[in-house]
């Protein structure tokens, strides 16, 4: 289901709330760098079922996914039936045996997620856990769960709502209690288990999420495979950057590299940006279906090195001049990655494009890398650059001045 949350954004930030102390998350020893892997939900959706998330961990595995990074074989919504009378959750009949999956995809060297959230009902209207946390949070356990993405979905109307009608400042302590109910449950279980909180970035919830064992959190509303809903959500990443870091990262939602309107520039940049911003790399798509220069782009190791990067540190804009932005990221052993992009609707919009270093804080010719041409490069100070529409140029600079 894809929700509307502009309201309640607007609702929500005119409350100011005291933001919980900032802690070392109880799950940083997961999560150190940005998870990677692969969800079903942004091309499946509904469909996903055993078959295909074993198809889609053959397919990691077997494009090179894996030794590119990609770990998590995320299931999210959609798989659960009712619980009996004792309060065990069952799969449906698409997930005949989940432990056994699990065991498929540990054998595979890779790692099994989940889904679920604190309400009744789920976005699609499947069982989700609230009143049963503890239990839920074995039974991943027992299951040999590494991953759970909670999305708040009907809890706004099943205690929200229900139980402080009018009061934002009361539903939201509602919503930190459920989120951190399950993180407590997922530490009792003793695995280590990365939690993801997807309540669409509301409450400020960069704030408040690691203190209760958030490794990340949905930082927007969902993305769709359009350049539009893919822009908006990068540019609404600006001002978080100083959230983000080993063990607990800002998440502007899954990718759509490969699916939907994206033409090839956009996918290169949508996974450029993603890896700017130190986010969660969990691929989208058809795995068994993937176009060649798709692979290419999710398998470009440079980038995805730029992502997992260790310190985490999070991209700036540091400046945009008419429509081209200029992002940069400080690296580890002193490096940096500076990315300029072209948002406008053609490659002339760019003209006259002058790239300025001082602005990026950097003075002089500065040698670097393509990563996308895989060639060296010399940056100067008012270089022209041109881009074609919607592309970007991402260059990691081994020794800035
Ligand atoms: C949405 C969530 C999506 C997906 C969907 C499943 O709320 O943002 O990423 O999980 O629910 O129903």
């Amino acid at each position: 289901m894809r929700l509307s949350v502009t309201t309640a954004i607007a609702a929500l930030a005119l409350l100011s709330f005291a933001p919980a102390p900032q802690a070392q998350s109880p799950s940083s020893q997961v999560a150190l760098t940005p998870p990677m892997g692969w969800n079903s939900w942004n091309y499946f959706a509904a469909k996903v079922d055993d078959k295909g998330v074993r198809a889609a961990a053959d397919q990691i595995v077997s494009t090179g996914m894996k030794d590119a990074g990609y770990i998590y074989v995320n299931i999210d919504d959609t798989w659960e039936a009712e619980r009996d009378a004792s309060g065990v959750l069952h799969t449906n009949s698409k997930f005949p045996d989940m432990k056994a999956l699990a065991d498929y995809v540990h054998s595979k060297g890779l790692k099994l997620g989940i889904y679920s959230g604190p309400g009744n009902k789920t976005c699609a209207g499947y069982a989700a856990s609230l009143g049963h946390e503890e239990q839920d949070a074995k039974m991943y356990a027992e299951w040999g769960i590494d991953y759970l993405k909670y999305d708040l979905c009907s809890f706004r109307q099943d205690v929200m709502a229900a139980q402080a009608p009018n009061d934002k400042a009361a539903q939201m302590k509602l919503m930190i209690a459920a989120y951190e109910k399950m993180g407590k449950a997922l530490k009792a279980t003793g695995r280590p288990i990365v939690y993801s909180l997807c309540q669409y970035g509301w409450d400020s919830v960069w704030e408040w999420a690691p203190a209760l064992g958030g490794n990340l959190w949905r930082t927007t509303g969902d993305i769709s495979p359009n350049w539009n809903s893919m822009y908006t959500i990068l540019s609404q990443q600006e001002g978080l950057q100083s959230y983000a870091g080993p063990g607990h990262w800002n998440d502007p939602d899954m990718l759509e590299v490969g699916n939907g309107r994206l033409s090839l520039a956009e996918n290169r940049t949508h996974f450029s940006m993603w890896a700017m911003l130190a986010a969660p790399l969990l691929a989208g798509n058809d795995l068994p279906n993937m176009k060649p220069e798709i692979k290419a782009i999710l398998t470009n190791k440079e980038v995805i090195a730029i992502d997992q990067d260790k310190l985490g540190k999070q991209a700036s804009r540091v400046y945009s001049e008419g429509e081209v932005d200029l992002w940069m990221r400080h690296l580890a052993g002193g490096a940096a990655a500076v990315a300029v992009l072209n948002a406008g609707s053609e490659r002339y919009s760019t003209h006259p494009f002058h790239l300025d270093l001082t602005k990026l804080g950097l003075h002089g010719t500065q040698k670097g890398k393509d990563l996308w041409a895989g060639k060296d490069v010399t940056l100067t100070q008012g270089m022209p650059i041109e881009l074609a529409s919607h592309d970007i140029l991402l260059v990691k600079i081994d020794s800035p001045k």
